[in-house]
């Protein structure tokens, strides 16, 4: 059947559950994958960018990747390489194919992927959001050209990295900032829903079973960080960066809350909180938000499965 295929751009720094996301959408009819775009995040930007280009092979995939920023845009960089590993990789060995990248730096392609598409192209942020403020600041007719952006990011209540923040913003709290402030409708996959789109040991297990190497990949990637989660007591590994991605094609399985959002960028206890007035008296002038609260949790998986199996 024809459809209205969404053009995107999945700006990533790979990472685990980046890797998932990334070998999902590419199984996403719906989706028109124009570029991947690499930020330091989970790990170092050489190495979120080896990965990018791991998992481009290993799905046979053709889309372009570009290179983004080494270091948050005002500080120094914190990674998470401790839960993704050395590598960002969960520990799986696969060998870093020789493909050049070209040259154009991430932000400038999605200004220009963004001119081109001329206000079409739906920007798909699932690390620290430093790639999108340097756009931002470079190209002052950006919010013109972007439909929305969907983020892996925040939380209403609660963080990962601390009480406060959750990871991508914790980064770059400025670059996150100048995200929910620039007028571009931002929808944020948090932790409130993330945390609820976990894959069990066995669901994981069956993924294994389909016996193709990217579902094996999948399985392999994400194994690590689920004996993590399972030794913290939790039912399974959250998925947050797949989540996004199959929010903005399948929203129909998700809850989503219109509401004011800010990022606190001072505050020695609560830097990178996304500050939002969803759960108090909604008196943030602008509500320029979408907070994604919660997912269908059956659904996402039974979606997950199917989207793997076409491999
Ligand atoms: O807090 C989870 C987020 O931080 C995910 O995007 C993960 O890949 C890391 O970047
Ligand atoms: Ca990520």
């Amino acid at each position: 059947k024809s459809m209205n295929r969404i053009p995107v751009i999945i700006d990533c720094d790979p990472g685990v559950d980046d890797t998932a996301a990334l070998l999902l959408a590419c199984q996403m009819p719906e989706l028109d994958i124009r570029a991947v775009t690499t930020v330091a995040g989970n790990v170092g930007l050489d190495k979120t960018t080896a990965n990018a280009k791991r998992v481009r092979h290993a799905i046979g995939a053709d889309f372009p990747i570009y290179c983004g920023a080494d270091k948050p845009m005002f500080r120094e960089l914190h990674t998470a390489a401790e839960f993704h590993g050395a590598d960002g990789f969960g520990g799986v060995e696969l060998p870093i194919p020789e493909d050049v990248l070209p040259e154009e730096k991430a932000w400038d392609a999605i200004y220009r992927i963004a001119k081109e598409l001329n206000g079409e192209l739906v920007l798909i942020a699932v690390g620290p959001m430093t790639n999108v403020g340097i756009a931002l600041a470079k190209y002052k007719e950006l919010p013109k050209l972007i439909k929305k952006i969907v983020i892996m990011g925040g939380a209403a209540i609660g963080g990962n990295v601390t009480p406060a923040a959750e990871f991508n913003i914790y980064v770059d709290p400025e670059a996150a900032d100048m995200t929910f402030c620039c007028g571009i409708p931002v929808h944020m996959c948090g932790l409130d829903v993330t945390m609820t789109a976990y894959i069990t040991p066995e669901e994981l297990e069956e993924i294994a079973a389909f016996g193709t190497p990217q579902a094996t990949l999948v399985h392999d990637v994400l194994q690590k960080g689920l004996e993590k989660y399972v030794g913290w007591g939790k039912p399974g590994a959250a998925l947050h960066d797949p989540a996004a991605v199959l929010y903005t094609v399948y929203p129909e399985m998700f809850t989503a809350e219109e509401a004011g959002v800010r990022v606190e960028t001072k505050g020695p206890l609560t830097v990178g909180k996304t500050v939002t007035d969803l759960y108090s008296d909604k008196q943030f002038d602008d509500h320029n938000a979408f907070v994604v609260t919660n997912v269908d949790r059956e659904a996402f998986i039974s979606k997950v499965k199917e989207l793997i199996k076409k491999y």
